[in-house]
């Protein structure tokens, strides 16, 4: 059975108005439409369709909420060949296959990107890890339909610092800049940011000189912030980095010159703050908050809050407003109300916040606590089949972007 529904929630779904649709990709082979709805002030997430079609290992989704088209990474964990495929979403959760591609294997990240003179398709690039490599592929977003494009595969004279994760390279993440002219893509066995300029005739990857992380700290995922705009100044540009290996934050304030980019250091610390990091940890996921005055990230494998109970830390990163630049501050830990929170996204009215609980095997949703910026308490969870790399919201098209968990579509401008 390829496709499974589950027709009480889907009898729930259509009744009730207040309810929220989520997508989350579980390792057991799923790829999951979750409702979130809520009576009379009390949550209940229920899945409401269940598709195999993404293959063994579903490792993150990519939504384009305009065109109603859900892209799922196959990792193939243990074997050589991963995939992508294409599904069609729907109001009732269900989730047509429109396309699948075979690959190499490893994929954990993707993301969009267009090239000016290319009018008719768009472009996205994936990061694979156990084979690193990148790839890219062109798409046509309003169809889902999508062709292989460029392959780049990296190798190493030698292991890094930490000879075990570090024994190749490992592209991890990968980053559109807010002048969608360059892609980034963190590669964690190597302590590089690998750049690409985006050749605006074409929309093919051009590699450029990558910049050098701390040796051993293993880059995973990054995210681009910007000032909301503010009438008479210079926008400036940041890139917040976390590093698997060392669980610390980077921060990096950005120059263009016509046709580069360039990175210096503005701040490096731990993901734990004053706090200090527990043997196993392994920081995961960083997004801008939509206040766009914090940067949310999540640690796994901490047990910060008790046994199985990981954290999310805040850090601010803007005044108050938004608009300025800070500094970089580390304000506190929250509980995850789970183990291993690897994706995570902001998303519905009021915000709120849903994680992948990776090892909990589920989905959780938590207040998103628009004073102090941070997650508040739990409001729902539901177990699935198998351990959950990613969660995206659904809530229709040219709803708000999150600029979230990278699953997002658009250039994550941080809170645009
Ligand atoms: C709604 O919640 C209130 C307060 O918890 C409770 O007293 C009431 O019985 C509930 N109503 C329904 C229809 O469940
Ligand atoms: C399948 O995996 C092999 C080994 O990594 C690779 O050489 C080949 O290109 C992959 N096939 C596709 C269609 O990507
Ligand atoms: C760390 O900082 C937080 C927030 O400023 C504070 O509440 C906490 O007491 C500090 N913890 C330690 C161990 O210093
Ligand atoms: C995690 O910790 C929070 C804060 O102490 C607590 O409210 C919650 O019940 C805990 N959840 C789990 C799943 O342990």
């Amino acid at each position: 059975m390829k496709t499974t529904f589950f027709a009480f929630a889907a009898i729930l779904f259509g009744e009730l108005s207040s309810a929220s649709k989520l997508y989350a990709a579980s390792y057991g082979g799923s790829v999951y439409s979750l409702a979130l709805t809520s009576s009379n002030g009390s949550h209940q997430l229920s899945k409401l369709a269940e598709s195999t079609e993404c293959g063994d290992s579903p490792s993150w989704l990519m939504l384009d909420r305009d065109n109603s088209v859900l892209y799922c990474l196959n990792e193939a964990i243990g074997s050589s060949n991963g995939s992508i495929t294409s599904f069609k979403t729907h109001q009732d959760g269900s989730l047509p296959v429109i396309e699948r591609l075979v690959t190499p294997g490893g994929l954990v990240m993707s993301a969009m990107y267009s090239a000016p003179a290319v009018r008719d398709h768009d472009f996205f690039a994936v990061a694979h890890y156990e084979t690193s490599t990148i790839t890219t592929y062109s798409v046509d977003r309003a169809r889902g339909h999508f062709q292989h494009l460029q392959t780049f595969t990296y190798t190493m004279c030698s292991p890094g610092p930490n000879a075990a994760r570090q024994d190749a390279p490992h592209p991890h993440g990968v980053i559109v800049d807010p002048t969608g002219r360059f892609v980034l893509i963190p590669d964690l066995g190597a302590d590089l940011v690998r750049i690409f300029h985006i050749h605006p005739e074409t929309g093919h990857l051009e590699p450029i000189e990558p910049f050098v992380a701390t040796p051993g700290s293993g880059p995973r995922h990054g995210i681009f912030w910007t000032p909301k705009a503010s009438e008479n100044t210079t926008p400036e540009v940041y890139f917040y980095l976390v590093h698997e290996l060392s669980n610390t934050l980077s921060g990096w304030r950005v120059s263009y010159t016509d046709d580069g980019i360039s990175f210096s250091r503005v701040f490096e610390g731990s993901t734990f703050g004053n706090y200090t990091a527990p043997a196993g940890s392994k920081v995961a996921e960083i997004i801008v908050s939509p206040e766009n005055n914090h940067l949310v990230i999540s640690n796994r494998l901490d047990n910060t809050f008790g046994p199985n109970n990981d954290s999310i830390a805040i850090f601010s990163c803007a005044d108050k407003s938004g608009r300025f630049f800070n500094g970089v501050h580390f304000l506190d830990l929250f509980p995850a109300y789970g183990s291993s929170v690897r994706g995570f996204d902001i998303g519905g009215s009021p915000e709120m916040f849903a994680l992948a609980l990776e090892k909990s095997q589920k989905v959780g949703v938590t207040q998103w606590n628009k004073r102090l910026g941070a997650p508040g308490k739990l409001l729902a969870e539901v177990e699935l089949n198998g351990d959950v790399p990613a969660v995206v919201w659904d809530l229709g098209p040219n709803s708000p972007s999150s600029g979230s968990g990278g699953s997002d579509i658009n250039v994550d401008v941080c809170g645009s």
